[in-house]
């Protein structure tokens, strides 16, 4: 039977460490400011917001939200990220993705600064993520690599295998595999013979998108398994891309959906906003 990774847990130590950094910046008076912004009225990209906000809340950092109705233009978007951009109170910017169909995501990431990009999806910092020298760390990538090191998870040496090629998740998440000396495999929909891959897995990363995916004839006796879908079952109910049930008799590791990667992201979010705050303070 797995050991349960609690990504709540985690995030808390995380989130903990991110409050007392806030709160020695402001013993300095300087304050954190996330900009967030939404577009549209998507349930679930309302839910993720609004748990940014509380994880703002209670580390300290100021969050400011800019709700855009569905039919915003492009460049009204655009002028909003550039007013951000040029506002010294804001240290770091997020557009919730999706965007409403006909919104050019890359155009909007690409417009924002790299210094307050706290997702790290800009290319300027996704460049750096590939070279292997990095100011801010990919949200959830970073935040699973967090739960490894806090379960003394090695990587090194390690079959890492990535079930997805996201720029957010699985690309990135390869790469910090690899700074970590993993031999890194990454699978995708054309892939043939997934299951002989994945069952070759120490450490698995499911990041499809597919409601239990994963399921136990694709996992290796005593492998990590970490979850970063978050779907709803037959049932309506909330669950990962893994077969949790199943797959949780094999591993030696696994994280659950919810309260495994999801709170991570989130804990690394609030880690990239400070580091922001430092970088444009001249305190890093
Ligand atoms: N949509 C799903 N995940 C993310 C994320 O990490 N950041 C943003 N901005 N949008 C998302």
């Amino acid at each position: 039977m797995a050991r349960i990774i609690d990504g709540k847990l985690v995030s808390q130590a995380v989130k903990d460490g991110v409050k007392e950094q806030v709160s020695l910046l402001n013993s300095k008076g300087v304050s954190v400011t996330l900009a967030v912004i939404i577009v549209g009225d998507d349930p679930a990209s309302r839910i993720y917001v609004n748990n940014k906000k509380k994880a703002c809340e209670a580390t300290g950092i100021i969050s400011r939200e800019y709700a855009l109705p569905a039919d915003t233009s492009l460049e009204e978007l655009l002028a909003l990220i550039e007013k951000l951009n040029n506002d010294s109170e804001v240290n770091g910017i997020l557009c919730q993705l999706p965007l409403p169909e006909g919104l050019d995501e890359k155009a909007v990431i690409t417009a924002i600064s790299p210094e307050k990009d706290v997702d790290a999806f800009n290319a300027v910092n996704t460049g750096h993520i590939m070279i292997g020298d990095y100011t801010f760390l990919p949200c959830t990538p970073a935040g699973i690599t967090e739960m490894l090191d806090y379960y003394d998870i090695p990587v090194r040496g390690k079959h890492c295998v990535v079930i997805g090629r996201s720029n957010i998740v699985g690309k990135p998440m390869a790469m910090l595999l690899l700074k970590r000396d993993g031999t890194v495999t990454i699978c995708h929909s054309k892939t043939e013979n997934l299951a002989d891959i994945t069952r070759q897995a120490d450490i698995l990363v499911a990041a499809v998108g597919r409601a239990k995916f994963v399921s136990a004839d694709m996992v290796k006796e005593g492998a990590v398994v970490i979850d970063v879908g978050m779907n709803r079952d037959a049932d309506g109910k909330l669950c990962g891309d893994v077969d949790f049930e199943a797959v949780e008799k094999k591993a030696s590791f696994i994280t659950p959906v919810p309260g495994g990667v999801g709170p991570m992201t989130i804990a690394t979010l609030m880690k990239n906003t400070v580091i922001a705050a430092k970088l444009q303070n001249g305190l890093l």
